[in-house]
């Protein structure tokens, strides 16, 4: 094959399948978002879900997922979905997602495992190697820094070192390493000044020669900036395809060394898919009851005060909240599922009196709230139904702010008037503030639950089912709690991520700066009750063991969590991260003893290099904990700001600088470049402007003013770089570079 054709073979076909090569026999490969379901679409296609899929099974979100703190409970999600892929034919799907939750306003946090690495790495690989037992390759995404949706495409996340290896490449280490991921997905935005998908240091340094992968690497869709540069990085294959005029722009600027290697990574991928697969089949009803019960295993009880739930049954109960009859179960955007089934609350229970209390979107009027009060004064129990509309969390923009509807709120204020049993069963594919709390009797946390999830809520609550989830992400009282909501995408004008918390991200902020939180990472409630004896951690802290009794009435899991806590001296560090966690199961009286391994990794961190620095670690599980004299480099301080040290508050643009260095000067207005958004030129073109409005029109028609999907796509048309719209809509010849030079021209002062 010449070098050309061996460029072209290194682009997708079309916007799902890579190129055939006969030469090779290689077939081409389908790809398929993921990663909470299979979004299959057959000629309409696109990447935010504007145009329907086939039907499939909705599992919980990976928000969720990552609730149940339960690698087995990922394996099979992994796996159940592997099993549909290949009975729709699909070969590999693009999950699952694993940026950190670096802030709860993140309009993909529903998508997302967690805000600790340890956590999200260790979900994603059993997920990976679930579905990859199927055959069905795996896509880890999006690798990385990619925590933000505003102006995600060219937003620049300035991270430093070590929070760029202990936080945001810490789960893709993970993962890389124990599940061996047939694909990895370069994200759209830059880091440190270099687009992800360019960055050699990224994927090759550290991801191939570091890490051992030995995959391809897939661009995010329309996220390659200079396709000679990405060939240099080792970015493999370009989605959904370039031109051949974006293949000429390659000519002379990379060696054929790396022609070559990129070509045999794509082809290794997809000689894994060259046997014609049996196509197999799957029971529709026994996948929608296993993500039943997966969401069992995830959903989160916040709160049960006199241990209201479980409810005997519904007598003398009524049900309140839009949510009852029209259940917020998955995320929009490009993992948007077009469910097989769907269950609803009150479709499952219709004798239960009902009233919707607000509406779809969340706001009230005075005769709803007095339906739906004079309905619950009427009850002994009232389940009200509230979370956020699709509308508030979408991929594409973030949300604007962390609150529930001012409608709900509103409503449940008026319930706690005339009954004291309020129970609320909370949707939400993220951390919300939740004021009334300490008010209602208790908060059972269902996340986006998936096609199951109505079912999934009505077995916890009546005690068919027993919780044992815990939050992978912290609540914290208010937003402003949280340490980078001063500097924080949309809402501070923050294009460019700076990522001035360093590794205090999460729960590692609040507990060293000592800020109380509504609910703590890690925190979740059961209907039984456990207790801890005899913990015994190995002297070289590489194994622990820890007995744990069900001292309660009802059978249930239990998540064991362990932390290392490094020793005091050493301040710039968190004062404890999780590093091991097991579930167990356990019937009323039974204990059973819990093995715990600590990796490596566990009392390490990174200063130019993994250091692991002696001294005296604690290692806590539950209550109790055990010291452990680590043998290392002696410790010396490192010279830092101030904030990092003792961080109260946000940290400033100085104290930033203090760790990062210098902050890029970025360049605004003409002349603009291929990598220009629409928000960029279009004040400078009428041109801009009409297709602009044009496209609005389209998406109004088709998606309605109001929803996510259109509030979604106009801010992607907006926020997209020139040459990613030619990508994405995969408009042949010099698009690009003809419009730049159009509107530059436009700009030169006569
Ligand atoms: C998203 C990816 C998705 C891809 C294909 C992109 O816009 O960021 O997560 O897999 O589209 O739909």
């Amino acid at each position: 094959m010449t070098l050309k054709e061996k460029i072209a073979f290194c682009s997708g076909r079309d916007f799902w399948h890579t190129k055939e090569c006969r030469e090779l026999q290689l077939p081409s490969v389908m790809l398929s978002d993921g990663p909470n379901g299979l979004r299959k679409q057959g000629e309409k296609t696109d990447i935010i879900g504007m145009n329907r899929s086939e039907k499939a099974t909705c599992f919980p979100g990976a928000s969720l997922l990552a609730c149940s703190f339960s690698t087995d409970t990922a394996f099979e999600y992994g796996r159940l979905l592997g099993e549909e892929a290949r009975a729709m034919e699909v070969d590999a799907v693009l999950g699952p997602g694993i940026n950190i939750k670096r802030n709860p306003l993140c309009g993909r946090n529903f998508e997302y495992l967690s805000e600790d690495p340890q956590l999200a790495g260790k979900m994603a690989a059993a997920y990976v190697r679930g579905m990859q037992s199927t055959g069905t390759g795996s896509c880890l995404k999006h690798f990385a820094c990619n925590s933000q949706e505003y102006f995600r495409m060219t937003s620049d996340s300035l991270v430093d070192e070590r929070a760029l290896r202990e936080i945001y490449l810490r789960a893709f280490e993970i993962a890389v390493k124990e599940a061996k991921p047939q694909l990895i997905m370069g994200a759209y935005n830059l880091i440190n000044g270099v687009y992800c998908c360019s960055d050699k240091k990224l994927m090759d340094d550290i991801l191939r020669k570091e890490w051992g992968f030995e995959g391809a690497v897939v661009t995010d869709w329309a996220a390659v900036a200079d396709r000679a540069e990405s060939f240099e990085a080792g970015c493999d294959l370009i989605m959904p395809g370039g031109n051949a005029w974006q293949e000429d722009r390659i000519k002379g600027r990379v060696s054929e060394e790396r022609i070559e290697a990129s070509f045999n990574a794509v082809a290794d991928f997809a000689r894994k898919h060259s046997e014609k697969r049996e196509k197999s089949s799957f029971s529709e009803e026994e996948h929608h009851e296993a993500v039943r019960g997966i969401c069992e295993d995830c959903a989160v009880l916040l709160s049960n005060k006199g241990g209201i739930l479980p409810l005997k049954n519904l007598e003398d109960t009524c049900f309140i909240g839009y949510m009852a009859q029209d259940i917020r179960y998955q995320g929009a955007g490009s993992s948007m599922i077009n469910p097989s089934r769907l269950d609803q609350i009150t479709g499952l229970y219709p004798g239960v009196p009902y009233a919707p209390g607000c509406s779809r979107n969340g706001d009230t009027s005075p005769e709803m709230l007095k339906e739906a009060v004079e309905l619950a004064a009427k009850h002994r129990n009232v389940i009200a139904f509230v979370g956020l509309p699709d509308t508030y969390e979408s991929e594409g923009f973030d949300r604007d702010n962390m609150r529930l509807p001012q409608g709900q709120l509103k409503l449940i204020d008026e319930l706690l008037k005339v009954n004291e049993n309020v129970i609320v069963l909370l949707f939400s594919g993220s951390a919300v503030e939740l004021d009334f709390a300490d008010e209602v009797k208790a908060v059972l946390y269902m996340g986006l639950p998936g096609q199951a999830g109505a079912r999934a809520a009505m077995n916890l609550v009546l005690g068919k089912a027993v919780p044992s989830g815990r939050l992978a992400e912290t609540w914290p009282m208010k937003y402003e709690d949280c340490v980078s909501s001063a500097y924080y995408g949309s809402r501070c004008g923050m294009k460019d991520a700076q990522y001035r918390e360093s590794i205090y991200v999460g729960y590692r902020y609040y507990d060293k700066a000592q800020v109380p939180v509504r609910y703590q990472f890690g925190w979740g409630l059961s209907y039984t009750s456990f207790s801890y004896s005899d913990l015994w951690v190995s002297e070289d802290g590489k194994t622990a063991t820890v007995a744990v009794r069900n001292t309660g009435d009802y059978p249930g899991k239990e998540a064991v969590l362990l932390y290392v806590c490094p020793p005091e001296e050493q301040l710039f560090r968190p004062k404890r991260e999780l590093k091991a966690f097991e579930k167990v199961f356990l019937e009323p009286g039974e204990e059973k003893k819990v093995t715990l391994r600590i990796d490596d990794s566990a009392y390490s961190t990174w200063n130019g290099g993994w250091k692991v620095y002696s001294g005296k670690y604690t290692v806590q599980v539950g209550e109790l904990e055990k010291s452990v004299d680590i043998e290392g480099e002696e410790y010396s301080p490192m010279d830092v700001p101030e904030w990092y040290l003792h961080p109260a508050g946000a940290p400033t643009e100085q104290d930033f600088i203090g760790i990062y260095g210098a902050l890029p000067e970025k360049a605004a207005g003409a002349p603009f470049t291929i990598n220009s958004t629409l928000a960029d030129m279009k004040e400078s073109s009428i041109l801009l402007r009409i297709a602009y409005n044009v496209y609005e029109l389209i998406s109004a028609r088709k998606n309605g003013r109001g929803s996510a999907v259109y509030r979604g796509t106009m801010s992607i048309a907006n926020e997209c770089p020139i040459r990613a719209i030619q990508n994405n809509l995969l408009i042949k010849g010099k698009f690009d570079e003809i419009i730049v030079r159009m509107v530059n021209r436009k700009k030169q002062p006569a």
